[in-house]
């Protein structure tokens, strides 16, 4: 695996593979790496012949300072994963070679109001920060192929309106999210967890589970305050959200407005550390 850590390496490297027939996927991280960001790559090596992989802790995305600073950088144990993976480069910025001199946001984007919702009401900025830094990773990388997880749905969201927008020539393959045995999705801050209550919180997943069972019983209403209330009930547990709405809009649904593919989408904070899930259904 090639490490690059300037794009004027990069940018020449790709466009050269480009020009020379090859496929090129591309997966942007923040490192701290998991299996489902290695779910990530394996399904880059299946559509594309060479991988690209970025690490980067991106500062302009966190609202809260001291979250920017927990956040686990493993980076030895990162190059492994990816080493074993079967990565062919890694690109590992400094935040001078993605913004230049002064690390802010200074595009506007076209979001279509996606943005404020849910994550973007609790973290107000993130999504403006998320979409600058993946404008600027796919214009350094410029792959055919752009890989993300569904666990951040609104994030996959959000790009495709961003790419949509901003007429970018790159596909989004929106991978499944990849679960704990027990069931909860896999995330960077799961480490954060002690192991009980780690264990506790497949329990997220099992009221998405419970919510799409009862889709055709009860109404979304209905729903929605049953399966919050029963999270709620476990010591440590917070739910933020836990929606059941459009999946193409992230739109509630009403019966003037029904759909045929509904997200059901929660955060929860479990000991203080936020968790996300959500299940696509038809
Ligand atoms: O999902 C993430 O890890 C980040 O939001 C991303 C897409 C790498 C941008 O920093």
């Amino acid at each position: 695996m090639q490490i690059i850590k300037q794009r004027n390496q990069l940018t020449p490297l790709s466009t050269q593979l480009r020009a020379q027939g090859a496929k090129i996927g591309f997966v942007p991280t923040m490192g701290a790496l998991h299996q489902g960001h290695i779910s990530l790559v394996e399904a880059s090596k299946k559509r594309a012949n060479i991988t690209i992989v970025s690490i980067f802790v991106n500062p302009t995305q966190f609202n809260d300072p001291k979250d920017l600073e927990k956040y686990p950088r493993p980076i030895e144990q990162d190059i492994a994963m990816l080493e074993a993976a079967g990565c062919d480069i890694l690109y590992l910025p400094e935040a001078s070679d993605i913004y230049g001199p002064v690390t802010q946001v200074t595009d506007k984007f076209d979001l279509a109001g996606l943005d404020l919702e849910l994550e973007g009401a609790s973290r107000p900025g993130h999504f403006a920060g998320v979409a600058q830094v993946v404008k600027i990773l796919l214009e350094i990388t410029r792959p055919d192929i752009l890989f993300l997880g569904q666990k951040d749905f609104q994030q996959c969201l959000i790009l495709t309106q961003l790419i949509n927008s901003l007429k970018m020539p790159v596909e989004l393959v929106m991978c499944p999210i990849y679960r704990e045995s027990h069931g909860l999705a896999m995330s960077s801050r799961n480490v954060r967890l002690n192991p009980q209550i780690r264990q506790k919180a497949g329990a997220i997943y099992a009221s998405l589970q419970y919510a799409a069972a009862m889709v055709n019983i009860l109404t979304p209403q209905e729903i929605q305050q049953a399966a919050t209330a029963a999270l709620n009930t476990i010591e440590g547990f917070n739910v933020d959200y836990f929606l059941l709405l459009n999946a193409d809009n992230l739109k509630p649904i009403t019966p003037e407005t029904p759909t045929n593919r509904i997200v059901i989408i929660t955060a929860v904070l479990v000991d203080g550390v936020r968790l996300l899930d959500n299940m696509v259904i038809s």
